[in-house]
């Protein structure tokens, strides 16, 4: 006791000679290095058996947020290494349950409803943007019958109309955008076709009255709408900061376009119409009730931001990846040559399925760029980790990252490698679900959750559309879309890197959705 008093006293003295500002200096630092010794003992000393392993962390709250958030997937797959298909590490304070691989996917992907929940984690996002009483601002049987509404508009009649839309907005945006005059050109990709993406998703599932308002107000308001969607606003939705009310201001005005849209509409007394808008306009409810004309409007707005981000982010990769392999590039167009005719005629529905490599281009994008890196779920119940001696707790968020086991070795041979004609059951790098011939389904095994049947998930180790009751409904459509841009594309052009190189430029993950770095440019030479 002696002794510390001897030393404390002297060191008090030297403290108390110090400024106010170099006092608090000290007091932070030493605080710092006391929570980040108190953090570090916790984590050695107290780890608990029945959890899954906590990836390691200096600092309380910070956690593994900053190497989680610059690079997704390196940070799943150094941890797997590490710790095995399940550990937890901190994001933003919150103890968060990582589980890869097939089981993992199924776990999460297919948790019971009593177990698992989206919208909890959601709906602080989505609700400002989309609006009230649809998707996570409702209860989820009722975002299940939603989506079979949504569902059940996009059937072959409408996709068949869709095509020669998609192909007409593409051949008219090459035409009309000055960055594509000429006979050849640099051109930074991404923004293009973010335009192109909307252009077409909202012409074809929207109607033109929508589509023509994207060339003068609404193209503005999707962007401020968009600003919802960062990161940030996990934390802070409600704060009122500039880009939030932009959103709110957004939202408002968009869902009026919508409802006076719907409402010319039905004056009118339209019959037979094939876009989305027209379907839910029709729609009821199990009990009886009609969608009111605010939950049509407020679905508009979900399904074009739904699809927006993945679609825009998907065809701009493919267009980096054709660039970077300009002989694919011109497989694609022999293919079209060879299966459609020398003359090329319009695109139809139907073409597509006769141009195995375009469709191939799709799938193997979307496995190495798989949009959405991350889906999370709250815990609603504690949960045993099947195998393990595991119980997920409710205090924990669940986070399924399929495109781990997309880019598993042990089903993807030479997994990094981009090759289309990996697809074809003969390749020698063909993916074990394709040699197995395990590629479409049978309907056991499918479940209904009540928007038509859809993969358990448990067999596939590709799923960039999810999995589940919140499975995309926009498969079908997106690669509708995206096959008719790049088969469009590739009549008109040639690309490839500006320096010649097969290198690709890397990924952004700074927003939710991860996509190419920006600016990403390409060098365009007109096909004649
Ligand atoms: C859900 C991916 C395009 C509408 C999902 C999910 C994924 C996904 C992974 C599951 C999310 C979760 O489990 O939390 C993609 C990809 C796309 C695409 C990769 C394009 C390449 C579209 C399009 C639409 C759409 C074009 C609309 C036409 C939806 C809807 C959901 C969904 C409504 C349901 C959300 C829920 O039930 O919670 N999508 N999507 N998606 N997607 Fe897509």
């Amino acid at each position: 006791m002696g002794l510390i008093q001897d030393l404390a006293g002297p060191a008090a003295e030297r403290f108390a000679q110090f400024g106010l500002a170099s006092q608090i200096g000290i007091a932070v630092a030493g605080f710092l290095v006391v929570t980040v010794a108190l953090n570090v003992l916790n984590q050695l000393l107290f780890k608990n058996p029945n959890e899954p392993p906590v990836v390691f962390h200096w600092f309380p709250v910070v956690g593994s947020t900053i190497t989680y958030g610059m690079d997704p997937p390196r940070f799943f797959k150094e941890n797997r290494a590490k710790h095995g298909d399940c550990f937890t590490f901190i994001l933003l304070g919150k103890k968060t349950t990582v589980y890869v691989g097939t089981q993992g996917n199924e776990f999460i992907l297919n948790g019971k409803i009593r177990d698992v929940c989206a919208e909890e984690i959601y709906t602080v996002l989505t609700t400002p943007v989309f609006g009230k009483d649809v998707v996570y601002d409702c209860p989820n049987s009722k975002l299940m019958e939603q989506k079979k509404f949504m569902k059940v508009a996009l059937t072959t009649e409408a996709f068949r109309s869709y095509v020669p839309i998609i192909s007409d907005e593409v051949t008219s945006y090459f035409k009309r955008t000055p960055d594509f005059k000429g006979q050849s050109g640099v051109v930074d990709i991404c923004p293009k076709m973010a335009q192109i993406t909307i252009f077409t998703a909202s012409h074809a599932l929207q109607g033109k009255e929508i589509r023509d308002k994207f060339d003068v107000t609404l193209a503005d308001l999707y962007h401020d709408l968009d600003m919802g969607f960062s990161p940030i606003n996990f934390m802070l939705h409600w704060a009122p900061l500039p880009w939030n009310n932009r959103r709110d201001h957004a939202q408002r005005t968009v869902s009026n376009i919508y409802m006076d849209t719907i409402k010319s509409r039905r004056a009118r007394g339209e019959t037979g119409a094939q876009d989305i808008m027209y379907h839910l306009m029709n729609s009821t409810y199990k009990d009886g009730v009609k969608v009111p004309d605010h939950e049509v409007a407020h679905m508009m707005i979900a399904l074009l931001m739904a699809g927006q981000h993945s679609s825009s982010s998907t065809s701009a990769w493919i267009m980096l990846r054709l660039a970077s392999r300009p002989d694919i590039m011109e497989q694609l167009y022999q293919e079209q040559v060879r299966n459609l005719g020398a003359d090329l005629p319009p695109l139809a529905y139907e073409d597509l399925a006769k141009l195995p490599l375009n469709q191939a281009i799709v799938k193997e994008t979307l496995r190495l760029h798989a949009p959405i890196h991350s889906i999370m779920r709250a815990v609603k119940q504690p949960m045993p980790v099947p195998g393990t001696k595991y119980v997920v707790p409710t205090n924990h968020v669940l986070l399924a990252a399929p495109g781990v086991s997309g880019t598993d070795a042990q089903y993807f041979p030479e997994p990094e490698l981009w090759e289309p004609h990996r697809w074809e059951r003969d390749s020698p790098l063909a993916p074990s679900i394709v040699r197995n011939e395990q590629v479409e389904e049978t309907d056991e095994d499918k479940i209904d959750y009540g928007y038509g049947l859809v993969s358990k998930g448990a067999a596939s180790p590709y799923l960039p559309f999810g999995a589940g009751r919140h499975r995309c409904i926009g498969e079908h459509f997106a690669n509708v879309q995206l096959q008719t841009i790049v088969a469009e594309t590739v009549r008109l052009f040639k690309f490839r890197n500006v320096d010649g190189s097969n290198d690709v430029i890397g990924t952004d993950y700074a927003s939710l959705f991860s996509r190419p770095l920006e600016p990403a440019n390409i060098h365009w030479e007109r096909r004649n």
